[in-house]
């Protein structure tokens, strides 16, 4: 059984508050009292309340004063206030500070009793909004698309008109420019929205593996194979299948790809029968596919069967009118997750984001504003917090730092210079031995599969040799 809502009454006349608490206790609340803003705070920190209804003039402070110390305690604690007569003004003011409504004395019992029962729902309401808002941010789904500038609203045209259709999309764009936010985006909004989503990061996948991660197997199918296992494609029926960071890839699994998606039908390792899965693709990349596609490393027939509607998502810095409204959204959420007060920016400081260029888009900005926020003690985070943590390049920046500002040579930041200088050793070999990738490595003294590593990283490609 639902416990009985609780409220706390506050007013300096012991005959009104007897009364009231009379009257609340026969209709099924819970009453406490207080006769002073004091006790009330203090009965306030000592548990918690579902209403609090509160005589406007109190000794010592005022009952607005006592509203505003009550919603420090209790943020959204639904507020009743009770006022003399000729208080009109002052009525208007508690509503102004957020009080849910006003009583003018003598108070009325029906009425009293039909607001105290609004305030319960109303308050169970906040409360479910704010855990449902919670999970769904902790979970990262459904997503919000922040964004109004014009690629932003391109964009989301894009997202729109796609999502209710089956077509496979592939998103591509720089690294933290949002990709797996679109992906799902576009998910939650088709009509498989009540299906899984089932992500599989490429990347991580080792190439002898990557079968059984998308197909399944059948137990004893290879050594350390114990149990029947379904794959992702299984998992994923009737939903939709990201596929992140399609372009690493090995030729080999491209080719069973390629046959799942053509067919619909693919096979668990170890297992003669063929299976069927209803599955929408969406793969991410941020790589230049039809550049690899040109070169031979990625299936040029999987890339159109992949590639069927495409979708770009713009960096950061060409949209920066975005800046202002990611910074809001990220530190709401920041705030959200406890442990870090909701803070502000001052103007000074949106100034200093929105001249930066974001090499590593909006993960960097997230990432700065983090930062910043547990760095910052008091309640607005300055221009120098932020800047101090852009120069120290200490946000994690791009993992592809194809800024389109490259670092001057007077840039000192770490992480940048190391890319900058990356990048001119791996073109600097790739040209020596005309683009030939296992001769590059030796020349730079590294193994193959990390030149591979190293060309992802930087966007680039055995065409970089020009
Ligand atoms: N428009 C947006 N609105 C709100 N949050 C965003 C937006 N774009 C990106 N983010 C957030 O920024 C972070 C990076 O986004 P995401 O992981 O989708 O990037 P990505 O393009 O997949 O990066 P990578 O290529 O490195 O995998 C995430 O925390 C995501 O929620
Ligand atoms: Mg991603």
């Amino acid at each position: 059984m639902r416990r009985r809502p609780s409220v706390l009454v506050v007013d300096d006349e012991p005959f009104v508050l007897e009364s009231l608490r009379r009257l609340l206790e026969a209709d099924g609340f819970e009453a406490s009292t207080a006769p002073e803003a004091g006790g009330a705070l203090e009965r306030l920190r000592g548990r918690e309340f579902d209403v609090l209804v509160t005589d406007l003039a109190l000794p010592g402070s005022d009952g607005i004063e006592l509203m505003r110390r009550a919603r420090d305690l209790v943020p959204d604690l639904p507020v009743i206030v009770l006022t003399g007569v000729g208080t009109v003004a002052s009525a208007v003011a508690a509503m102004k500070e957020g009080a849910l409504d006003f009583l003018s004395k003598p108070v009325e019992p029906e009425a009293l009793l039909a607001l105290l029962r609004r305030a319960v729902e109303h308050g169970a309401l906040v409360n479910e909004v704010r855990r449902l808002r919670a999970s769904v941010q902790e979970l990262g789904g459904p997503p919000v698309l922040v964004g109004n500038s014009r690629p932003m609203l391109e964009l989301l045209r894009l997202v729109e008109a796609v999502a209710p259709t089956d077509a496979r999309v592939l998103i591509r764009g720089e690294s933290g420019t949002g990709k797996e936010l679109v992906a799902h985006a576009i998910h939650e909004r088709s009509r498989r929205a009540g299906r899984p989503f089932v992500r599989v990061n490429c990347a991580a996948v080792p190439a002898s593996l990557f079968e059984s991660e998308l197909f399944g197997h059948r137990r004893g199918a290879f050594t350390g194979a114990e149990e029947d296992r379904a794959g992702r494609f299984a998992e994923a029926n009737g939903g939709t299948l990201g596929l992140d960071e399609v372009g690493t890839l090995p030729l080999e699994a491209q080719a069973k790809l390629l046959r799942a998606i053509e067919t619909g039908e693919y096979q668990p390792v170890g297992d003669a029968r063929a299976r069927r899965a209803d599955v929408r693709v969406i793969a991410v990349t941020n790589e230049d596919l039809p550049r690899r596609a040109k070169e031979g490393t990625f299936r040029e027939d999987l890339l159109f069967r992949l590639n069927v509607f495409p979708i770009a998502v713009p960096p950061l810095r060409e949209r920066k009118e975005d800046i202002p409204a990611l910074a809001e959204h990220f530190l709401q959420l920041l705030g959200r997750r406890g442990g870090i007060a909701r803070k502000r920016l001052t103007p000074a400081a949106l100034e200093v984001l929105s001249r930066y260029d974001w090499p590593g888009n909006v993960r960097e900005l997230r990432n700065t504003l983090e930062r910043a926020a547990i760095l910052e003690a008091g309640e607005e985070i300055p221009a120098e917090a932020l800047a101090a943590i852009l120069e120290g390049g200490l946000a994690g920046g791009p993992a592809s730092p194809a800024s389109a500002s490259p670092p001057s040579s007077g840039d000192l930041r770490l992480r940048a210079r190391t890319n900058e200088l990356e990048r001119a050793l791996l073109r600097e070999a790739l040209r020596a031995t005309g683009g030939r990738k296992g001769e590059a490595a030796a020349r730079l003294g590294i193994d193959p599969r990390n030149l591979a590593y190293y060309l992802r990283k930087h966007g680039m490609s055995g065409a970089d040799a020009e």
